[in-house]
């Protein structure tokens, strides 16, 4: 199956901008980039901050230009949403008991997680007792399929001096259930306006840079900075066997040379 990974989309109301950009322009360039050449992809997940501030009219936005979008897309939400306001605009996305923002899909043998990490009001993400029970019973009812998982927040360290405080609070709580289930085979995250791959204690995991505002990928620095590299989003293709992630600039780059049929 192959699916489309976006995140960090920050929208503002309409005439607004942001560091200087234009969140919505910059999302349309993905999503055209998208329609152009993935729109055969099963399924898009976009993992969170898709407004920058939680606005109705940035929601109304997104789901108006979702109506015409030919992707199955899901839906996270990150530090910058706002649960109500999301709700109101895309009443339709799947909640669970408690009213998170969790839900799953079964896709040829395996389980797509997508986690609502963010706490109101921390600069830290969460997954509560609450959350945390519907994971582990998610991970359970998936017994003998192998897991992707969708978050917005990273869940451990990565790297980056800069986000040290601003990651998941309680991953501690969260790993042992991915160990437990054995079949975790990936974790996709935003949040951190960086591109990056890795693996925590054995799992793999991508962190998608976004289409809106990047960050720089500072190892010694604590200082955070906003720069503006092309829109870009991951094409994820999974196999039984493998997966690959390909990282794509929505705004092609010039081609230097052609050598046919290599
Ligand atoms: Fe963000």
């Amino acid at each position: 199956m192959r699916i489309i990974h976006v995140t960090d989309t920050h929208l503002v109301g309409p005439g607004n901008l942001l560091f200087t950009l234009d969140p919505t322009q910059r999302l349309e360039v993905v999503l055209r980039k998208i329609e152009a050449e993935f729109s055969d992809a099963d399924l898009c997940v976009i993992s969170g901050d898709l407004t920058d501030g939680g606005e109705p009219e940035a929601y109304r936005t997104l789901r108006d230009r979702l109506d015409n979008f030919p992707v199955p897309t899901r839906l996270l939400i990150g530090n910058h949403d706002n649960r109500e306001n999301f709700r109101r605009a895309f009443p339709e996305t799947p909640i669970d008991d408690n009213g998170f923002i969790q839900s799953f899909d079964d896709l040829e043998g395996t389980r797509l997680i997508y986690l609502d990490t963010p706490e109101p009001g921390a600069p830290q993400g969460r997954l509560c007792d609450k959350r945390l029970g519907w994971l582990k019973s998610t991970l359970e009812g998936a017994a003998g399929k192998s897991v992707v998982i969708f978050t917005h927040y990273p869940f451990l360290s990565i790297g980056l001096p800069t986000f040290r405080n601003i990651l998941l609070s309680n991953p501690r709580d969260v790993m042992p259930l991915l160990h437990a289930h054995g079949g975790v085979r990936h974790i996709f995250c935003g949040h951190a306006h960086v591109a990056m791959a890795g693996q925590w204690e054995g799992i793999p995991f991508t962190i998608s840079a976004g289409t809106c505002h990047h960050i720089v990928p500072d190892l010694a620095s604590p200082d955070l900075r906003f720069i503006a590299l092309t829109p870009q989003f991951d094409v994820a293709t999974i196999t039984t066997e493998m997966i690959h992630v390909h990282r794509i600039e929505a705004q092609d780059p010039p081609v230097l040379a052609v050598m046919p049929g290599v």
